[in-house]
C-alpha cells in the first residue's frame, strides 16, 4: 500500500477546492441568500433542506443533520473511505495525490498495484477455465452442485477451480508478481509452488470490484478445510470482507446486512435470494469491518452458530460492535440452533424460516441485557449491583448518543438505582451543559452565552486566534464552562494553522471533540462580518469576567474552610484589591 497523504496536502485542497461547485456537480444547487441549497441527497425530503455554505465551505441538512466539508460530502454521497474521498476530490481540482512514506517494500507505485490487480484478475479467470475442463474440473462442479450451488451463482462470486499441481500458475504467468499476491508460497530451500492446489477457489472481490485476495477450499475430508491468501500489497484481511461486491452488484443501499462466518453461508444465502451476506474473513469481525459496512446500510446483522464458540463470539462481536455504534446505527444478533450454520440452515428452513430468524433476532441492548440478566439473579440486590458494576463499564464506551441514554436508562431502570448518582452519565444526561453542543438552550431566550459565542466565533473565524495571542492572557488559570474546548481550539489554530473553518474542523475528524465543533461551525452566529471582531472581544471579555467570578467564589468558600495557601492567599488579596 502507499504512504501517508501529507497533512498539508489535505488543507491545501480544502482551501482550493469550492464546496459549492463540488456539490453542484453531484447535486444541482439553488442560490437563496448567502446559502445555495437543494434537497438533501441523504434523506427522502420534498422541500429543501440541505445548504450549502460558500464562506464556512461546509454542508448542512436542517433535516436530517448531516454536515460537513467538503472531504465528508464526498465519503457521504460516494461511500468513500477517507483516502478514497481524498483521492477524489484531488481529481475534481486536477490535484496529484502525493504521499508522505511507502510502507510496503521498496517504493511500491500505483502502477505496480495496478499490476497486482490484473494478474489476480487473470488468475481468477484462469481458475474458472479450470473449472469448466477436465476431469479435475468436473469433479469441483459436481462437488459444487452437491452443495446445491448452482451454475448463475457460481459465476456471479466467479467461483474456480485451482488444479492439482506444483507449478499450475508459474508456467503462465509473472513469478515476481506472483509471489507478490501470495499466489505462490515458497520452502526453506527458497523453491516456490503454487499455494492454492485442487481447490474451490472464491476470489474476494474489493467493494470496487478488484480481486485482492482468494479462499480456497478441499474437496473432501483433508486439512487444512480452507486456505486464504496471506496479507498482501493488496490483501488486509481486517478490513475486507467477503462477498460485499457481490451484494452491492444486487443492492446498492441494502436495508440490512448480515455477517456470516464462512464463504459457503454467504453463497448459500444468495442461491435463497438473501443477497445481503457478507463473511468476515475467518476472524472476528473488526471495528474496520464494521465501520465498511455502516456506510451500505444502517442495520448489521451478526449471525453466529449457537453453540458455545458461537456464544462466545457473538459476545465479543458485540464488544467490538460498541464503539462503532453511532445513532441511526443498529445492530442485531442472532444465534443459531446447534449444528448449524446458516448455510446447512436454509436449506432446511428455507427462505422464509431464515428471514423469520433474521427479523426476530436479538437487538443488541436486548442482547446485552439478556446476556447479564441470565447470569445475574436480578431479584437480589447484590445480583443488581453486579449487574451496573458490570454494564456499566460497556455503557461507557458508547459514542454519545440517544442510544447511550437509553442504555444507560434501561440499566438504571433495571438495577432500581434510578437515583443513584453511580450510574449518572454527565456527558450525555445532562445534555448542554457547557458548549459541547451547538443548540441554543431555550434559557438563552435566543442569545447565546459569551462562551458559545466566543469559540464559535473562533472557530469559524480562526484568524482570531491572532488577537487573543496579543492579548497574552494566561489561559490555564481561568475556570469557565467550556474553557477547556475555547482552550483546545485555540491551541489547535495556533499549531496548525488553518485558513478557513473547513480546514479547522478537519483536524478534528475522528476525534472527541468533532461533533461539537462541527455544531459549533454551523451556528448562527447573525454577526455581521464587519462585526465580529468586536464581538468576539466583547465575549471574551465578558468570559475573562465571569471566570474571575469563579475563582473569587472559589477563593472565597475555601477560605470560609480556612483552608487556603499562602499562594492563595496572595491571590485572593490581590483579587479583592484589584476590584
Ligand atoms: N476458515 C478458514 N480456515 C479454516 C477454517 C475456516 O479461513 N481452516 C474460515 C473460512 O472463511 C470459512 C469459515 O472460517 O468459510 C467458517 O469455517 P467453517 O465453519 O469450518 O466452514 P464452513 O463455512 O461451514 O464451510 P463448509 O460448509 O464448506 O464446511
Ligand atoms: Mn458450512
Amino acid at each position: 500500500m502507499s504512504g501517508r497523504i501529507p497533512r498539508d496536502f489535505i488543507d491545501e485542497l480544502l482551501v482550493r477546492v469550492d464546496i459549492v461547485d463540488l456539490i453542484d456537480s453531484h447535486v444541482p444547487l439553488k442560490k437563496t441568500g448567502n446559502n445555495f441549497v437543494a434537497r438533501c441527497p441523504f434523506h427522502v425530503e420534498k422541500s429543501p433542506s440541505f445548504s450549502v455554505s460558500r464562506k464556512k465551505q461546509f454542508f448542512h441538512c436542517f433535516g436530517c443533520g448531516a454536515s460537513g466539508n467538503a472531504i465528508s460530502f464526498l465519503m457521504d454521497f460516494g461511500h468513500l473511505d477517507f483516502v478514497e474521498a481524498i483521492e477524489d476530490l484531488a481529481g475534481f481540482v486536477g490535484m496529484g495525490v502525493p504521499r508522505e512514506s511507502i510502507e510496503y517494500q521498496s517504493g511500491q507505485k500505483k502502477e505496480d498495484l495496478n499490476g497486482l490487480y490484473r494478474l489476480m484478475e487473470q488468475v481468477a479467470t484462469f481458475y474458472v477455465e479450470r473449472l469448466r475442463t477436465g476431469d479435475a474440473g468436473k469433479k469441483a462442479v459436481e462437488y459444487l452442485k452437491a452443495r446445491g450451488v448452482s451454475g448463475n451463482c457460481a459465476n456471479d462470486f466467479m467461483i474456480g477451480y485451482a488444479p492439482d499441481e506444483w507449478q499450475a500458475l508459474s508456467a503462465r504467468f509473472d513469478p515476481k508478481l506472483l509471489l507478490e499476491t501470495g499466489l505462490l508460497a515458497s520452502n526453506d530451500a527458497g523453491q516456490t509452488y503454487d499455494r492454492f492446489r485442487g481447490r474451490i477457489m472464491f476470489p474476494i472481490r474489493d467493494k470496487r470490484a478488484r480481486i485482492v485476495g482468494f479462499g480456497g477450499r478441499v474437496l473432501d475430508d483433508s486439512v487444512p478445510k480452507y486456505l486464504n491468501s496471506p496479507e498482501t500489497p493488496l490483501f488486509h484481511k481486517g478490513k475486507e470482507v467477503y462477498g460485499l461486491y457481490e451484494l452491492l452488484e444486487k443492492n446498492a443501499k441494502p436495508q440490512r446486512i448480515l455477517i456470516v462466518e464462512g464463504y459457503m453461508d454467504v453463497i448459500a444465502l444468495a442461491q435463497f435470494g438473501i443477497h445481503y451476506a457478507v463473511a468476515a474473513l475467518g476472524t472476528a469481525a473488526s471495528q474496520a469491518h464494521l465501520d465498511l459496512l455502516f456506510r451500505f446500510t444502517s442495520e448489521l446483522v451478526f449471525c453466529f452458530d449457537g453453540d458455545r464458540a458461537g456464544r462466545e463470539a457473538a459476545w465479543r462481536a458485540m464488544e467490538s460492535a460498541f464503539s462503532s455504534l453511532k445513532d441511526g446505527r443498529q445492530i442485531r444478533i442472532m444465534l443459531l440452533p446447534p449444528q448449524h450454520d446458516p448455510d446447512s440452515l436454509v436449506r432446511e428452513e428455507g427462505v422464509d424460516g431464515f428471514v423469520g430468524r433474521i427479523q426476530s433476532s436479538e437487538t443488541l441492548s436486548e442482547y446485552f441485557f439478556g446476556h447479564f440478566s441470565s447470569e445475574l439473579n436480578l431479584s437480589e440486590m447484590e445480583g443488581r449491583a453486579q449487574l451496573v458494576i458490570k454494564a456499566k463499564p460497556y455503557l461507557e464506551k458508547l459514542p454519545e448518543s440517544v442510544f447511550k441514554e437509553m442504555m444507560f436508562a434501561r440499566l438504571k431502570e433495571l438495577s432500581g438505582l434510578g437515583r443513584l448518582d453511580v450510574l449518572d452519565n454527565a456527558a450525555t444526561l445532562v445534555p448542554n451543559q457547557g458548549v459541547g453542543i451547538g443548540r441554543k438552550r431555550p434559557q438563552d431566550n435566543g442569545r447565546l452565552s459569551s462562551a458559545r459565542m466566543a469559540i464559535a466565533l473562533l472557530v469559524q473565524n480562526p484568524r482570531l486566534a491572532e488577537l487573543v495571542e496579543q492579548w497574552e492572557i494566561d489561559w490555564s488559570e481561568l475556570v469557565f464552562p467550556g474553557a477547556a474546548l475555547f482552550k483546545n481550539v485555540l491551541q489547535m489554530i495556533i499549531d496548525k494553522n488553518p485558513v478557513n473553518v473547513a480546514v479547522l474542523v478537519e483536524c478534528y475528524r475522528d476525534s472527541a471533540d468533532e461533533k461539537s465543533i462541527k455544531a459549533l461551525a454551523l451556528l448562527e452566529t447573525l454577526i455581521p462580518d464587519n462585526g465580529v471582531e468586536a464581538e468576539f472581544c466583547d465575549a471574551v471579555n465578558r468570559l475573562l469576567i465571569q471566570a474571575r467570578e469563579i475563582n473569587l467564589a472559589r477563593l472565597l468558600d475555601k477560605e470560609k474552610g480556612g483552608g487556603l495557601d499562602a499562594q492563595e492567599k496572595q491571590l485572593l488579596l490581590k483579587m479583592l484589591t484589584a476590584k
